[in-house]
């Protein structure tokens, strides 16, 4: 055989090798295909919704149910009623605040029987300061620098809210001022949305001060001998954060 017979032989042997090679990496790659996609019979196959797609099944088509009722995030149970509500622990439903609406459309109210009439976290000075500076923010463009409702937004004509100053709300349980900030008063809105509990509280209790200032011979409304359900001493965790809720 000459030199270029041999040389033809070995080209040949490798283009076979080659292909066998080939040929392997082929049933490889196929088989690893069938078997990640394979017929698979757990949890991962069963017939289940997608988030918010429409069903067939339930009457009001949604496939997305509710929580059950009384479904509580990790974290969200919120057992101290008079920290988280500004309400009494069992309130009677018959003893609805009394409303009557003034000349200019407010909301005026003159019986809490709901409201917590004492504060649920000690009142410290921090807390008075830190309500001075959330009031600063929040409340004063409607309420005014000492809660007489002449804010800058009010001067521009918003309605103008009732002042702090006055009987009505200076003998107001401060309970009465939580729910407010919480859920909006007539036309005000609710800041349940930005003010955290703890600030709430802490506005509330800059409110008494301002009330306080204005009036400083006429004691507010303090009935020490006084002690209603929610005047229960916060449970631990309850204090001030600044921030969580
Ligand atoms: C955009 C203006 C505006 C802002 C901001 C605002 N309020 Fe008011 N507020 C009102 C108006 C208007 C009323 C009267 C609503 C009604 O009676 O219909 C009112 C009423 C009230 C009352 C009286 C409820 C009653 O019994 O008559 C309280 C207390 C109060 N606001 C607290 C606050 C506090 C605390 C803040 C800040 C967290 C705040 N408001 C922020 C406009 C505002």
């Amino acid at each position: 055989m000459n030199n270029l017979a041999v040389q033809d032989k070995r080209r040949k042997a490798k283009g076979k090798d080659v292909f066998k090679r080939l040929g392997f990496a082929f049933c490889l790659l196929t088989f690893t295909f069938l078997t990640a996609c394979g017929v698979r019979s757990d949890m991962q196959d069963q017939p289940r919704y997608k988030a918010y797609k429409k069903s067939e099944f339930f009457s009001d088509k949604r496939g997305s149910r509710d929580m059950v009722e009384g479904t509580i995030p990790r974290g969200q149970l919120r057992e101290n009623k008079a920290f988280y509500t500004g309400k009494v622990d069992n309130p009677n439903p018959a003893a609805q605040a009394a409303t009557t609406m003034d000349a200019t459309g407010n909301t005026l109210v003159t019986s809490f029987p709901n409201a917590i009439d004492e504060f649920p976290i000690p009142v410290t000075k921090e807390l008075v300061d830190r309500g001075q500076e959330r009031y600063n923010i929040y409340c004063i463009v409607c309420h005014g620098p000492l809660g007489n409702g002449d804010g800058m937004i009010v001067r521009r004509g918003f309605s103008k809210p009732p002042t702090y100053n006055d009987d009505r709300l200076r003998n107001a349980p401060v309970g009465h001022f939580y729910d407010v900030i919480s859920n909006g008063w007539g036309k005000m809105n609710g800041y349940a949305h930005v003010i955290q509990p703890a600030d709430r509280w802490a506005i509330v209790a800059y409110i008494r001060a301002l009330q306080v200032s204005q009036n400083p011979e006429n004691a507010l409304k303090t009935d020490t001998t006084k002690t209603g359900p929610g005047s229960a001493p916060p449970k631990s965790g309850d204090t001030p954060t600044g921030g969580k809720p």
